[in-house]
């Protein structure tokens, strides 16, 4: 039996589906995954993510950076927020950053706490390397979008439906959430761009007057080499 590829649209539907056994991808494109990614790619050691703001910031006192984003801003008094230009920053290089996010760290957690097998990182930035990951693993896949506070997002959906259509060879494709979002994807590919700027959390960004365009950022390529993965407590990244 060919392992099989699912999508869970939010965490608030990932119980009902089995989670134990299986290696879930976990997806926040606009930022917290993106941001992963980079951090990585910058040389951060390992990022731990937490479930609030006074938990991350308990981790200074043991010398880790700490980022906290609520509402797409970055809260007083913390290192780093949620944008991923922050962690090109040559200073994280080699540090542990306590992370905290509205919505992708709270997808993480939840994996966890559901016991997936394994835990990855998945973004357009290693959409490639990802699927290579996913052939090594030989497992089957549920692509966990984080969407926004427990709904439907436009962003994470694309994502996953590239996922989908990128490895339709390597799963058995059975479920209903997968194919839509393959074919919200393939219909939507060409204009990608165009039609993640019309989605929620771009018009957010928008009303906050975000100095950075993280959208365009955020749909880069296959820029990125690496797959992130949970090991343990930690987000860490064997080369
Ligand atoms: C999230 O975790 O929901 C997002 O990454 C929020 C954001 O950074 O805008």
């Amino acid at each position: 039996m060919a392992n099989s590829i699912e999508v869970v649209y939010t965490p608030a539907l990932l119980p009902m589906h089995e989670v134990k056994g299986k290696t879930v991808v976990v997806i926040d494109i606009l930022r917290a995954t993106t941001s992963i990614c980079v951090a990585f790619q910058t040389g951060a050691a390992k990022i731990l993510p937490v479930a609030t703001p006074e938990e991350c910031r308990v981790f200074k006192e043991f010398d880790f950076l700490c980022a906290a984003e609520r509402n797409a801003l970055k809260l007083d008094g913390f290192d780093l927020g949620n944008s991923p230009f922050e962690y090109q920053n040559p200073l994280i290089a080699g540090r542990n950053i306590a992370l905290t996010t509205t919505n992708g760290t709270k997808a993480i957690k939840m994996a966890k706490e559901l016991q997936a097998s394994n835990i990855l990182i998945g973004s357009f930035l290693n959409l490639s390397a990802l699927c290579d990951k996913l052939s090594t693993l030989a497992e089957s896949v549920i692509l966990l979008c984080a969407g926004w506070k427990d709904r439907f997002n436009l962003e994470d959906t694309l994502f996953a439906g590239a996922m989908v259509n990128e490895s339709a060879s390597a799963f058995q494709l059975d479920c209903d959430a997968a194919l839509a979002a393959r074919e919200l994807y393939v219909s939507m590919q060409d204009n990608l761009e165009q039609w993640v700027r019309q989605s929620s959390h771009a018009k957010r960004f928008q009303l906050l007057h975000l100095q950075t365009d993280d959208v365009a950022f955020c749909l880069q390529r296959n820029t990125v080499k690496l797959v992130p993965m949970l090991q343990g407590e930690y987000i860490v990244c064997k080369q």
